[in-house]
């Protein structure tokens, strides 16, 4: 499954800094451009030249980059974007993971492990290899201890990157072009380091891969947004919006023009500059009207972190105990029967005539409610559909999964399943992370 975290940097979680900063911005997700049909006739003239004086700053000028997303939560466990990458371009699925820094595509390096992705591998170019003394090579190679020893300049930058799912990717850096379409309907051509994977063990099913390789979207320098940000062409901000009420897809965004004022909640990215992750400190949690840390703030149930890479939602062994007791105590008298023959989703309910939908299951369930101990009063509001998944047997099954018995110890990670039917925005340019309901239909008037 897709939880794609990386490992070393769960880790540096542990080591948190609390440095809050109360933000109580509200924005909307709102596209800023202009219409054009809308200019009157007289002040034609006036535009243009206020345009041509425009023209040094119109270099600097942010626009945003849009994507459309292809996936869902069961069955395919991830949602990626097509990349176009190289000259002439050749598309590539990407699974879209704001758990990790590095992009990377299987690779022709030749390949040593690869999967039978939906396209063929990404072929090498003469002269595209990252040199080990470039800035991003450090980035990149930061995360894996035994770098260290390669003092003397190398023509190459290797990297391994391991996932939190035990996945893993061996390869090297290279420089090409990455195209994208912006919200002005020009196409951005942008010169972009991701890495050749030669070498892939489990980050991708060994055969009939459904992406050719993952786009990291980590607030680190190597990640694309980072990169695009660097060269002036976007601002440092990335948005996804997934559908919810079961359908497929959604839309993704690098840059801060469909970010706009009202409806947004927001609250600080902590930890920076060491946590590359999205995390937001520790919740006070509470099911329906029930809080799932009776005596305490919420503390003791662990941090938590946005992880687009991640299928499911996991909770440490406090916060997913805690909130197995509630969901069971309210469940009591409403005859569904507990059911545990699914192999992968532990804890089911089963009812007589069985569940067509997550809808029909989630009248059973009462939202939980995360109030984000470094603003007091923020809070996001997780439907059940965020966290309940309807298996083939008709029974429905929580999508919050035990964190502690995959090795994810003391952070909680909300993933694809709780960010249905939300806008996601991680604000890079000012260290925060805001999110709105949203039915994610923006992207088609654009
Ligand atoms: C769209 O924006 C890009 C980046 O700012 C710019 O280079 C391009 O000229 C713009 N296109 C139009 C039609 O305004
Ligand atoms: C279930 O939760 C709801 C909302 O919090 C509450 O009103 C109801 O009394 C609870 N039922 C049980 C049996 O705990
Ligand atoms: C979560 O998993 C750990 C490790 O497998 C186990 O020890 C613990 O009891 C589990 N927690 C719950 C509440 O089931």
């Amino acid at each position: 499954m897709g939880v794609l975290t990386n490992v070393f940097l769960v880790f540096v979680l542990f080591c948190v800094c609390m440095c809050v900063s109360q933000q109580a911005d509200v924005y909307r997700l709102q596209p800023k451009y202009p219409a054009a049909d809308n200019d009157e006739e007289g002040s034609k003239a006036s535009f243009v030249s206020r345009d041509t004086n425009r023209i040094g700053r119109r270099l600097q000028a942010h626009q945003t980059a849009i994507f459309s997303l292809k996936g869902n939560v069961v069955p395919y466990g991830l949602y990626y974007v097509t990349m176009l990458v190289g000259n002439p371009s050749k598309p590539y699925f990407l699974d879209v993971d704001s758990g990790s820094e590095l992009t990377w595509i299987q690779c022709d390096a030749p390949c040593i492990s690869c999967a039978k992705g939906p396209h063929p591998l990404y072929k090498l170019k003469k002269g595209s290899l990252v040199p080990s003394k470039d800035p991003l090579c450090a980035a990149v190679q930061a995360g894996s201890g035994h770098y260290h020893n390669h003092k003397e300049a190398s023509q190459r930058c290797d990297y391994d990157v391991a996932y939190a799912d035990h996945g893993y990717s061996e390869g090297f850096l290279v420089r090409d072009s990455v195209r994208a379409l912006l919200t002005n309907k020009t196409v951005l051509t942008a010169n972009s380091v991701f890495g050749c994977g030669y070498n892939q063990r489990e980050s991708l099913p060994v055969s009939d891969a459904r992406t050719d390789g993952i786009l990291g979207l980590g607030s680190g320098m190597a990640s694309l947004p980072s990169q695009w940000a660097k060269q002036g062409l976007i601002k440092n901000v990335i948005g996804h919006c997934i559908f919810g009420a079961g359908r497929d897809g959604g839309y993704m965004f690098f840059g801060d023009d469909l970010v706009s004022t009202s409806a947004m909640t927001w609250v600080p990215m902590l930890g920076r500059p060491s946590i590359k992750h999205y995390y937001v400190g520790a919740a006070q949690m509470n099911f329906g009207n029930k809080p799932l840390d009776k005596d305490g703030d919420g503390k003791k149930l662990g941090g938590i972190i946005f992880d687009s890479g991640s299928t499911y939602t996991y909770f440490t062994n406090q916060a997913y105990g805690a909130f197995l007791s509630v969901v069971k105590e309210n469940l009591s008298g409403k005859q569904l029967e507990q059911d545990s023959s699914d192999s992968f989703l532990s804890l089911c309910w089963r009812r007589k005539e069985g569940f067509r939908s997550v809808a029909e299951a989630a009248a059973y369930f009462k939202p939980l409610t995360l109030k984000f101990r470094s603003t007091k009063t923020k809070q996001m509001e997780i439907f059940p559909e965020g966290y309940l998944v309807v298996n083939k047997k008709g029974n429905v099954c929580l999508g919050i999964l035990n964190g502690t018995a995959i090795g994810i110890v003391d952070t909680n990670v909300l993933g694809d399943i709780s960010f249905q039917g939300q806008l996601v925005v991680y604000d890079n340019e000012k260290n925060q992370i805001g999110w709105a309901r949203s039915d994610c239909q923006e992207i088609s008037k654009l």
